[in-house]
Formats: C-alpha cells, structure tokens, sequence
C-alpha cells in the first residue's frame, strides 16, 4: 500500500476540517470503564488529528471539545473535563509551537476557572505569529452564543453610528464572527454515530460537506481520517449551480 500522504495528493485536499469528537463516553463503557477514561483516551485522537493534518497540508482544523450545554453533565465529568483541557494545553502548547501551529479556543472561556483562562490566553499568544496549522478549539462554544455575540458587536456599531443598518450585509456580518479569518469548513466530520450538528458553527457550517462515521472517537485515527477526505473529494459542491455548470467551471474558469 502507498503512504497516505503520497495517496492523498491525488484528491482535492480541504482547506479547513470540522469534528465533533463524540463517543469517548461509549467507548469507555464499552470496555466496563467510567465515561472520562474516553476522554482521557480522545487526547491521542486528537493530538492524532493535528499532526496528520499538518502533515498532509490542511490549513485548519477545528475541534468540538465542550459544548455550552455539556455543563448540564454530572459535576465529576465537567470537572475531569476541565482539568484535562488544562493538562493538555500545558503539555503540549510548546510542542505544537516548535510545529508551527496557531493555537485558538472559541466558546465563553468567562465561565473557566481563572488558571485555565490564563493558560488559553498564552498559548494564544505564544502561537499567535505561527503560519502551520490553525488549530482552533471550541470550548464552551456554542453556534447559537456565537451568533448572539456577533449580533451584539454589530448592534454596537450601529448604535455608536458607525454603521448604518442598511450596511449590515452577510459578509459585514460574518466578519464579526469567530474564524472569520480563515476559509469556511470544507469537511465536517461527526464521529460516534450521531447525525446532528449540536450547536457546533452554525453559520459556518452552511455549504460544509459532512460526513458521519460510527467510529468512537478514541478509535478515530489518521486511515480513518484518509477515510473521510477521500469520500469528500469524491463529492461534487455546487453552491446552487447545476452539475453542469461545476463541470463547465472546470474546462473554463472564466465562465461564472
Ligand atoms: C464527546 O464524547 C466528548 C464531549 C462531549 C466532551 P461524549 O462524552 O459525548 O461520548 P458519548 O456520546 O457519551 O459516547
Ligand atoms: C457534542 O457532543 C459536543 C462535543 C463533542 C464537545 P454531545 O455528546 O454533547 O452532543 P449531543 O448531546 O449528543 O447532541
Ligand atoms: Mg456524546
């Protein structure tokens, strides 16, 4: 078999990848271990995904790690949650600079704990220069919370008269959200079985391609991730046009 790099070349490669890693929970169950033995095994899924998608040459890489509704689980899970999110970010922030990569946390970090706040802002600082791979993490994220919070930003704006309602156009909007510096996700994946998007990037998300898998996300691994680029690049993206059209658009660039 090829390396997967050397494979990979030869399929249309997305600029930005979305997941929601879900299923740690059943995955420990499954092995008759508490729930956040999962989440303790998702941290080599992830640290799997980011060196991958360096290697192959994605430019983002967006991970749901906490919703803004995942509060709402038993107290002892929300709290090993959070200090894994801390042991993580201490361990690994200096390695994923020394590669390069852009470290960024969406979601209301208010609600954190004043030490892990304070680890988020410098890792956001110490990576903030790095032109790899724009890691961003989504905790206490929320779609719905991102979008209040534009809305309010350009509320703002129009109540200090800096713009005019009429001004708020899609892309006055967008530019208010989290991302908006980087390309909309090209892939979304969803491990774990569920098809829903769960509040993750909602306006973002609009023209994303998703993909679902059954695999648990402690068992999500590079030829997993191969798995689900390779369905994406079989996929033809139309934004409204004919099949027709995308074709023609191929021959001649020119002709849209
Ligand atoms: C995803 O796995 C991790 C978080 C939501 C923090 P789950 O913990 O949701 O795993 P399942 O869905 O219960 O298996
Ligand atoms: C979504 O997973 C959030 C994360 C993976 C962090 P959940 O397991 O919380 O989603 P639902 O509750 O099944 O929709
Ligand atoms: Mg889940």
């Amino acid at each position: 078999m090829e390396p997967p790099v050397k494979l990979l070349n030869r399929v249309q490669l997305p600029r930005h990848i979305a997941i929601i890693m879900d299923g740690n929970g059943r995955w420990a169950k499954n092995r008759f271990l508490p729930r956040t033995a999962g989440h303790h095994a998702g941290v080599s899924s992830v640290r799997k995904a980011i060196e991958y998608c360096g290697s192959i040459g994605v430019e983002a890489l967006t991970l749901f790690a906490f919703s803004s509704e995942n509060w709402r689980r038993p107290q002892q899970e929300v709290s090993v949650l959070m200090g894994l999110f801390l042991a993580t970010l201490e361990r690994e922030t200096e390695k994923l600079h020394q590669k390069n990569v852009r470290i960024r946390i969406i979601g209301d970090r208010t609600a954190f704990a004043s030490e892990l706040q304070d680890k988020i802002t410098s890792a956001e600082s110490l990576t903030l220069a790095n032109t790899g791979l724009n890691v961003t993490i989504a905790a206490n994220y929320g779609g719905r919370w991102e979008i209040t919070e534009a809305v309010r930003r350009v509320a703002k704006l129009v109540a200090e008269g800096k713009i005019g309602p009429d001004a708020i156009t899609t892309e006055v909007f967008a530019s208010n959200l989290n991302l908006s510096d980087i390309p909309e996700p090209d892939l979304f994946i969803r491990t774990g079985g569920e098809k829903r998007i769960s509040n993750f990037l909602l306006w973002q998300l609009a023209y994303t391609e998703l993909y679902f898998t059954d695999t648990l996300w402690p068992d999500f691994d590079e030829a997993e991730l191969e798995v689900a680029i390779r369905d994406y690049s079989g996929r033809q993206r139309r934004f409204g046009y004919t099949g027709e059209q995308v074709e023609n658009l191929f021959v001649n660039p020119g002709l849209l």
